[in-house]
């Protein structure tokens, strides 16, 4: 899981500071934040404390009785340090080695990655010793994110205002790739549904939300793999930093998804695709009929077994949803559709399936059946991940 320190900083924009957090958290990262005095003028630190369920490192100097050096072990425990917002003077502070407080003196003894978002009046912004200080942090290796044009805390608008949150967020995940376990490695996610039209106001579709696809990529994308995410229609929020590519039916599927195969080293097939279409799309609305109708429906290609037979290599992964003999039916699947591994998630399980947030699945490869208990489909997802890095290594 990616570990961020979260620096806050004494500015206006400190209260985004609790937008960049929850982001960094819906990601899945555990995040501790540190924040300078100036900052708690702006918030309080039990805003912080209590969305990141952890203590407020706000102190240089340990309170009577604890023997830790709190800014060593703080700096030893990230992945990444973050600090946003940071304004001019934290800026000046960390590209010239001063190291008056605890936010400071945990960047300065620390290893890890630092990222930094500023963010100040553009005047400040435009001085030469902010430029000049922002140079020093980049030619250090600081990654700068932002600043950006827009409204200002004094009114008028101009350079200098705090990059997007979410773009921050994006950033900060994406940074994984130089630490995660799946580093290196390009990986391509399908998830979610497929729709058919009949005519140009209906069409079939099923119940697939996505969840579970989304969980796979957002995974992979934080253990540092390059992420594709094949999407089909659904509202879910894109985990940050995957390339995501929206398509409908299953031909726009199946042209990304193949396109994108081209290049990966993996397949992580959790869509739901439609097996069938209607023969016919009516140009004109079908008008209704009083004898009803029939829907006259013809197959769609499985890709994933054409996929799995040209994979050269590569791993591919597919999924099977059964309500009845899942076991048999999984294996003779994965078989049949040339796959690594097949995952089966029956439906009869609660809290399995469309639309919730857990799922129970059984991992099949060619040796072995591994019923997994109840768990989150994000811990899902790392049981796939790890079985595919597994065969990697
Ligand atoms: N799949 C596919 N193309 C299809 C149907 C399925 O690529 N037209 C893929 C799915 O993404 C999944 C796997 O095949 O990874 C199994 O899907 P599932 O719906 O369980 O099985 P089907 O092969 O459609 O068989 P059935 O509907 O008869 O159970």
């Amino acid at each position: 899981m990616l570990r961020v320190l979260l620096g806050i900083s004494g500015g206006i924009a400190a209260y985004k500071g609790v937008e960049v957090l929850r982001g960094l958290q819906r990601e899945g990262a555990e995040v501790r934040v540190a924040m300078t005095a100036a900052a708690q003028k702006f918030v309080q630190p039990l805003t912080f404390e209590a969305l990141s369920g952890n203590r407020v490192y706000t102190e240089l100097f340990p309170e009577a009785g604890d023997p830790e050096v709190i800014h060593v072990r703080l700096g030893e425990w990230p992945h990444l340090i973050l600090i946003a917002p940071a304004t001019a003077n934290v800026i000046g502070k960390m590209a010239n080695g001063l190291a008056d407080d605890l936010l400071t003196c945990t960047v300065l003894s620390s290893e890890a990655p630092v990222m930094v978002a500023p963010a100040m009046e553009t005047a400040m912004y435009r001085h030469p010793a902010s430029q000049r200080n922002l140079q020093r942090l980049a030619d250090m290796g600081y990654r700068l994110i932002g600043p950006e044009e827009g409204a200002l805390a004094s009114g008028s608008s101009g350079m200098g205002r705090l990059a997007d949150p979410q773009r921050i967020v994006a950033e900060a995940v994406s940074s994984a790739v130089t630490f995660g376990d799946l580093s290196g490695r390009r990986i391509v996610v399908t998830g979610g549904r497929t729709e058919e039209d009949i005519d140009p106001v209906r069409f079939i579709t099923n119940r697939s939300t996505g969840k579970m696809g989304y969980a796979v990529a957002r995974r992979a994308r934080q253990r540092g793999a390059d992420v594709v995410l094949v999407s089909g229609p659904g509202n879910l929020d894109p985990p940050a930093g995957v390339d995501l590519i929206r398509v409908r039916t299953v031909s726009e599927m199946r042209a990304a998804t193949e396109s994108s195969f081209e290049g990966s080293d993996a397949l992580v097939m959790t869509a739901a695709v439609l097996d069938f279409r209607p023969r016919v799309v009516s140009d004109a609305k079908i008008k209704k009929n009083a004898n009803g109708m029939t829907l006259d429906l013809v197959p769609n290609d499985d890709f994933l077994v054409g996929l799995g037979a040209r994979k050269h290599g590569r791993i591919v992964v597919g999924f099977a949803m059964e309500t009845e003999n899942g076991l048999a039916n999984a294996q003779k699947k994965r078989v049949e559709k040339y796959l690594d591994l097949i995952v089966l998630n029956n439906l009869n399980e609660s809290g399995a399936g469309f639309g919730v947030d857990t799922n129970v699945v059984t991992l099949i490869d060619g040796g072995e059946v591994e019923p997994l208990p109840k768990m989150s489909k994000l811990e899902v997802a790392d049981r796939i991940l790890d079985w595919v890095k597994d065969r990697w290594t």
